[in-house]
């Protein structure tokens, strides 16, 4: 079982639709048992809320759902998941300084060659969805590609 944790500022707009967006891909690639897919944020604010009515609406467009509610991220998820996945470079600091545990910590568009830019931004300042969506869409192909030959290995 591959364990994989999506983590942006708030929980509710990037990191619930890279969620989502990664499960549907593994869904397709047939992988679903291997693996195990949550997201969480760095801050508490929005805790227990819906993700936000853009990222479902853009999730939807696209033939997919999210009843995701908002957690924060807390110091044992480096050691429950095998992978943590930060949206940008701060969501990433923030995570290294929870300290130590067992996940490899990487930013989610590191998975995807090309795009010339490093940080997932923020629909919640910028409203734009679309542009979130297309970003997130290639970054959750690159990391399956990255990481199925171990889920497969670990059948
Ligand atoms: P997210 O976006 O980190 O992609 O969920 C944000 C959501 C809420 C806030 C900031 C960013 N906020 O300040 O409430």
């Amino acid at each position: 079982m591959i364990r994989v944790l999506f983590v942006c500022l708030g929980n509710i707009c990037r990191s619930p639709m890279a969620e989502a967006v990664f499960r549907a891909r593994v869904r397709e690639a047939g992988l679903s048992d291997d693996f195990e897919i949550d997201s969480a944020g760095t801050a508490s604010f929005h805790v227990g809320k819906p993700a936000h009515a853009g990222t479902r609406a853009i999730l939807a467009k696209h033939g997919i759902g999210c009843d995701h509610r908002a957690r924060e991220i807390v110091r044992d998820d480096l050691d429950r998941f095998d992978h943590v996945v930060a949206m940008d470079g701060q969501n990433r600091s923030d995570i290294e300084a929870l300290g130590g545990g067992r996940a490899v910590i990487s930013s989610f568009l590191e998975h995807a060659a090309g795009l010339g830019v490093r940080d997932v931004p923020d629909p919640y300042y910028t409203g734009n969805f679309a542009e979130v969506y297309a970003l997130v869409d290639a970054a959750a192909i690159g990391l399956l590609a990255r990481i199925r030959p171990a889920a497969r290995g670990l059948k």
